[in-house]
């Protein structure tokens, strides 16, 4: 099944606006050449809008870093699929290993974020992964099964078009400490195969799996020459033009 590799850049909360819309300019720039694989940048909430017209036209993709499940209300902090939509933003980051972890968000809470995505036209990028802990004591698979079927509870077969997943070992970000791409390829094969089970074998091989924590340039091809991955969410090196740039144009 031929799947088109994604890159993503999580900014964090990082970043002035004119950083934000420099960086966003070099992403076109550096993206322009490359016709066969999709490049998305998620910049904080206040520089959305500044971002999509610097990449207006482009073809680069624009994320938030969360999204809320309702469409309006009161939900102080929070950001909507509706309002997302009306600045140009098509994806959207759900599950991050920091929400979960810092803000304490649950996978019943991720299900409902990324239901709220994908009812409109917000493609998901959910976030899964273990913990070194959960990894040391052998539960990673039990983690990656509760994390995948939580999250996507009542998601149909149809509604994953607009989902992407992917895989961040919490101990591997920000730490430079990478998954080998051993590691990588038998989570990233283990998932596909959960959604298999879940959903069609069809819409399973369809499903991009994105790998995150700690890609770098150095590390980005053989990461890219898994049979299971299909592209790369970064974080630390995404935030620099040239790092980027050669993240996005993986061999
Ligand atoms: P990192 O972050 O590339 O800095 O490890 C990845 C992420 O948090 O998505």
């Amino acid at each position: 099944m031929q799947r088109r590799p994604l890159i993503a850049g999580n900014w964090k909360m990082y970043l002035t606006r004119a950083e934000a819309v420099t960086l966003a300019r070099a992403v076109v720039e550096s993206s322009s050449s490359c016709t066969d694989r999709d490049v998305m940048i998620a910049p904080s909430f206040p520089f959305l809008a500044a971002v999509c017209a610097a990449v207006e036209g482009s073809g680069v993709l624009v994320g938030a870093q969360n999204i809320a499940w309702e469409k309006e209300g009161a939900f102080t902090g929070e950001v909507s699929a509706p309002m997302l939509e009306d600045l140009g933003v098509q994806m959207a980051i759900v599950g991050h290993s920091e929400r979960r972890h810092i803000f304490g968000e649950d996978n019943a809470m991720i299900n409902r974020r990324l239901r709220g995505a994908i009812s409109g036209a917000v493609q998901a990028v959910l976030c899964i992964g273990e913990t070194l802990a959960e990894r040391e004591a052998g539960k990673m698979l039990t983690v990656l099964d509760a994390q995948v079927r939580q999250a996507l509870a009542g998601v149909t077969g149809e509604q994953m078009r607009k989902v992407v997943i992917a895989y961040e070992p919490v101990w591997a970000i920000g730490t430079g400490k990478t998954a080998t791409p051993e590691q990588a390829q038998e989570a990233h094969a283990h998932i596909r195969h959960l959604l298999e089970e879940i959903f069609e074998k069809n819409i399973a091989g369809a499903v991009r799996i994105l790998y995150g924590g700690s890609v770098k340039p150095d590390n980005i091809d053989v990461l890219m020459a898994q049979a299971d991955i299909d592209g790369a969410l970064v974080g630390g090196a995404a935030l620099k033009a040239e790092s980027f740039n050669r993240i996005i144009q993986f061999q």
